[in-house]
């Protein structure tokens, strides 16, 4: 079934076999024994694949490929510092199974909103036809900030990868920090940081720095009486190709929980259902316009615009065993 397509490259959609889900899979067709990265494992043709999910599918005839273009969407300030950058992103494409609102329309809307927000204090942005008005706080970016909203992030981080793979040591160098936000607004939700010193373990130690900014994320929350915990860097996320060895740029950010399920001790501390996943709808068709708690998304994006904010003004500190 798939000697036709040997030797084309692109994305390889197959069913799973599981009814009403296709998972996708991106890899290069060629001779059989050709491997297929799935989210960092390997595999080979005609063998048993297992999802991220941990559904077991099988290739079989039904197997199509087809080649698509896909986009990052990029904006930056026009003032701040050029040579110490506040990356933020989220992914904006969803998985074919649903419309993907709180994956991750939640992340993707919460850092537009905080650009919006941003740009009147951008000094170099004329806000025309508004006399006396508006710019009210402009030169306060010390920093320039980029946001990112990535493309192909559900096929494997394509667009985040891309990106970073096409920067220079000296383009690498510029940025100071990168913030991530994928599901801000799960339905059972959790107030989850990205662990970037894997205090916690099940994950990867984050590049110096990345410590610093999982606690002002903690302090923050514990600034307005806000609960939150760690969350494994499990590189399951555009923050990966950030942290990869040779870029290392200090990352972090928030996370309201997936497929995962609440514990008895969350339930008692966040509220919700113990016993039930953070996000029942997580790559499903239900992920629709009902599947946002609006006191998540509320809480996580004042907590992204303090983030942002923060780092706006200054990044002194980071990774200098300093908070
Ligand atoms: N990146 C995952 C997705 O988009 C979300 C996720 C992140 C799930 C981290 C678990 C842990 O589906
Ligand atoms: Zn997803
Ligand atoms: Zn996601
Ligand atoms: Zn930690």
């Amino acid at each position: 079934s798939n000697a036709e397509e040997a030797g084309a490259a692109g994305v390889i959609v197959f069913n799973s076999g599981v009814e009403g889900r296709t998972d996708s899979f991106v890899g290069t067709l060629g001779a059989p024994g050709y491997e297929i990265p799935v989210f960092g494992s390997s595999f080979a043709v005609g063998q048993d694949l297992i999802d991220p999910a941990g559904t077991e599918v099988t290739m079989t005839a039904d197997t199509t490929s087809e080649l698509r273009d896909t986009y990052n969407v990029i904006a930056e300030t026009r003032g701040g510092d050029p040579d110490n950058v506040v990356m933020a992103g989220s992914h904006l494409d969803s998985v074919t199974e649903g419309p993907g609102i709180n994956d991750n329309g939640s992340g993707s809307a919460s850092i537009l909103e905080t650009a919006v927000k941003l740009a009147k204090f951008d000094k170099k942005n004329k806000q025309k036809g508004k006399k006396g008005k508006g710019n009210k706080g402009k030169g306060k970016l010390e920093n320039q900030v980029r946001f990112a909203w990535w493309g192909a992030e559900e096929l494997g981080l394509l667009g985040s990868e891309h990106y970073v793979g096409e920067l220079s040591q000296e383009e690498i160098d510029e940025i100071a920090l990168y913030l991530n936000f994928d599901m801000v607004g799960s339905p059972n939700y959790v107030r989850f940081v990205y662990d970037g010193d894997n205090s916690e373990g099940g994950g990867a130690v984050g590049p110096a720095g990345s410590d610093d900014i999982e606690a002002m994320f903690n302090d923050y929350f514990d600034s307005v009486d806000l609960a939150s915990e760690a969350t494994p860097f499990s590189g399951r996320s555009d923050y990966g190709p950030f942290i990869a060895e040779g870029v290392d740029i200090p990352s972090g950010g928030l996370f309201t929980g997936a497929e995962g399920v609440k514990t008895e001790e969350q339930a008692e501390i966040y509220g919700g259902e113990a016993g039930v996943a953070y996000d029942v709808c997580y790559h499903a068709e239900c992920d629709d316009r009902d599947n946002v708690s609006m006191d998540a998304i509320d809480e996580m994006s004042d907590a992204i615009a303090h983030a942002i904010a923060t780092y706006a003004v200054s990044t002194e500190g980071l990774g200098e065993g300093s908070t």
